[in-house]
């Protein structure tokens, strides 16, 4: 073992930790993580988890959503700039005023948002879940979606509900063309297309599937097929490989990368800890107790009224 990992896994023992990092993580953290998964699962998992500390290698938003979750435990986020630009898309304030526009709506959040958005929510909803939170309200509400336009739409498509969307997106998964998805075909012939739904609708249409990180995961591992393009972030390769060995993955564009998710190393890892280990608290992420009771309650509703994928 080499010296950065021998000394992440001795001072995890030692502050009992447990490393969680998101299928988008570059392939040497998913590695040494305890669990890797979907914004879903990674949520269930901070929550559920016994470790006092929980290192979050992802975005800000994902350790922040692990801070709602638990604030008795310490959660570290290695890259404290590692954030998600769809996230920062939108702000409490305008939430506010768009609520004024539309009174009486119901207010669904993507969990790719900040805890002052999630807490003027009053549900959470992550790619996995969206469709079956948006069905589970209400036919006569009205319904606000935000901050993703795309996520937004295909969730309006599947539950044929007129949602008031916001212009929000993912600048890696805007840079899928159709054209991507008819190349990759060209060149995996028979191979299905599975495609995030912060994808552009032109490409949702020439997709087979539509997933989540998670979904994508759970449907190679029981499928027979072995081939398979793969329409989001690229690092999910990486998790689909070591899951099947003997099936072909190709990722649709190779530019989709978040370039935000890459932004933590080993060395990073090691760092936040070591850097817990004297008391610091550079690297915690905290959310001020008044946002977090709000923001938690449009969580819980999530978590609480659906099973995980
Ligand atoms: P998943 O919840 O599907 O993992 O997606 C998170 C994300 O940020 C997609 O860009
Ligand atoms: Fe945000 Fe897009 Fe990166 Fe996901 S892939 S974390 S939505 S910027």
């Amino acid at each position: 073992m080499n010296n950065v990992l021998e000394k992440i896994q001795n001072l995890k023992q030692r502050y009992e930790a447990v490393i969680l990092a998101h299928n988008y993580q570059p392939g040497e953290i998913q590695d040494i993580a305890d669990f890797t998964g979907d914004s879903l699962g990674l949520s269930i998992k901070a929550a559920q988890t016994d470790a006092r500390v929980i290192v979050f290698c992802g975005v800000y938003f994902m350790a922040e959503t692990a801070a709602i979750l638990s604030p008795e435990k310490t959660v570290l986020l290695p890259e404290k700039h590692a954030g998600c630009p769809m996230a920062d898309m939108i702000t409490a304030e305008q939430l506010r005023d768009l609520k004024q526009k539309h009174p009486g709506a119901i207010v669904v959040c993507y969990v790719n948002s900040p805890a002052e958005v999630k807490a003027e929510s009053d549900y959470c909803c992550t790619s996995a879940n969206a469709v079956e939170v948006v069905d589970s309200l209400p036919e006569d509400k009205k319904i606000i979606f935000v901050p993703d336009q795309y996520l937004g739409s295909y969730v309006a498509e599947k539950t044929s509900r007129d949602l008031v969307l916001w212009p929000g997106y993912c600048p890696s998964h805007m840079l899928i063309t159709e054209d991507d998805i008819k190349n990759a075909r060209a060149s995996l012939p028979g191979a299905i297309v599975m495609t995030h739904p912060e994808c552009t609708k032109p490409v949702r249409d020439i997709s087979d599937q539509i997933f989540s990180t998670g979904q994508m995961l759970k449907f190679v591992r029981q499928s027979d097929a072995k081939r398979f393009i793969v329409a989001t972030e690229t690092g999910i390769i990486h998790s689909l490989k070591k899951q099947k060995p003997d099936a072909e993955f190709i990722a649709a564009s190779q530019k989709a990368v978040c370039p935000n998710m890459k932004k933590i190393t080993l060395e990073k890892v090691l760092w936040a800890m070591e850097d817990f280990a004297k008391a610091s608290s550079k690297y915690q992420v905290k959310v001020p107790d008044q946002i977090r009771k709000r923001a938690k309650k449009a969580i819980d509703r999530m978590v609480e009224t659906l099973p995980a994928n």
